[in-house]
């Protein structure tokens, strides 16, 4: 059946994300991250507050770090109009804001009541992400090299053309010797498994797997983008502490489940969009010149597919005579 146009809500909330970009863009490399974190999130309440929805979040940032929060379970927008799931994390990348390294984004996803995972008292997650092409193709508990050989195939590509994106962490150290003992090449990043993961699925970008444990709520958060561009994110719960590991038991949540992108978010029906704060290849940062200040945004609806990059131009003498943000 042929239906009209409906509101896409990414063209709404990119506006957000822009907002929060652009106000914590300003703490680049000032080696604050609580700073940056908090301006992006009285940005984003600002923005959240001009919306026509009754918004709660599911995904919101800080537990795991004591950062400033949205925090779970705080309703957002006018409270009128559409119900919805909302993930936020203001600065993805606090560190890599604070010390001036490349990829700290900003990202919101929206989706219909009751369709988001929620990880509960579950921090961390295992995750293997995958685009289009090599979605059918992956399995969460089969050798590394084994997995690298059948993305490969499906990309029409030799295992030595893989680039595999994977946090560097210590606790990685044995899943970097397997993707290197494979073949495959490595884009090591400290931060930012959100980015991982959409370098991993946009055919732009030269990333084709993301590998290895990173933040739940992230977790859900990618899954938003994943589904808009026709990819995959296999997880499991993969909990770093004895204290993390006992609060998920208590809440009788099974480590052994496999979660696909359709667990993480139910429908299509999801939008999303995130803006650069630091320069990176795949996402802008925020750049400054004389009258106008640049963010680099990509955005994206679940139902349609529909891929955007924004350049958008802050008039800044302008925005400063009436904005309630601080840019
Ligand atoms: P923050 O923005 O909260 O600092 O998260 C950055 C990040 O690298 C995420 O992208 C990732 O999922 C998570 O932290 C990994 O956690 P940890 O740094 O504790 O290993």
């Amino acid at each position: 059946m042929s239906e009209a146009p409906e509101r896409n809500l990414a063209l709404d909330i990119v506006r957000i994300t822009e907002a929060a970009a652009l106000a914590s863009a300003r703490w680049l490399g000032r080696g604050d991250k609580v700073a940056g974190d908090q301006a992006a999130v009285q940005a984003m309440r600002v923005g959240f507050s001009t919306l026509n929805i009754d918004g709660t979040v599911i995904i919101g940032e800080g537990e795991k770090d004591d950062a400033p929060m949205l925090a779970n379970g705080e309703k957002v927008g006018r409270g009128e109009g559409l119900a919805l799931d909302v993930a936020v994390d203001p600065v993805e990348g606090t560190s890599l804001l604070a010390y001036g390294r490349p990829n700290a984004i900003s990202v919101i996803a929206v989706s219909p009541q009751g369709s988001m995972f929620n990880p509960g008292p579950s921090f961390y997650m295992q995750k293997l992400v995958v685009g289009q092409e090599a979605r059918d193709v992956v399995d969460i508990d089969a050798p590394i090299k084994v997995n690298l050989k059948n993305i490969a195939k499906a990309l029409g590509k030799s295992v030595q053309d893989l680039v595999v994106f994977v946090l560097d962490k210590p606790r990685h150290q044995r899943l970097i010797g397997e993707i290197r003992e494979a073949g495959a090449r490595i884009q090591l990043q400290t931060d930012g498994d959100v980015i991982g993961a959409l370098m991993a699925v946009d055919p732009h970008s030269e990333v084709d797997v993301m590998l290895g444990t990173g933040g739940s709520p992230e977790g859900v958060l990618s899954a938003c983008a994943i589904k808009g561009l026709g990819g995959q994110i296999l997880a499991r719960l993969d909990p770093q502490s004895y204290v993390e590991k006992e609060a998920i038991n208590e809440a009788g949540v099974d480590l052994r489940e496999v979660l696909t992108v359709d667990n993480l978010v139910r429908g299509e029906d999801c939008f999303f969009a995130a803006t650069g704060i630091s320069g990176g290849d795949f996402l802008h940062g925020v750049r400054y010149s004389a009258r106008y200040a640049v963010t680099h945004s990509l955005v994206l609806r679940g139902k349609t597919g529909t891929l955007r990059y924004v350049e958008s131009y802050h008039n800044m003498d302008k925005l400063s005579k009436f904005s309630a943000v601080q840019y």
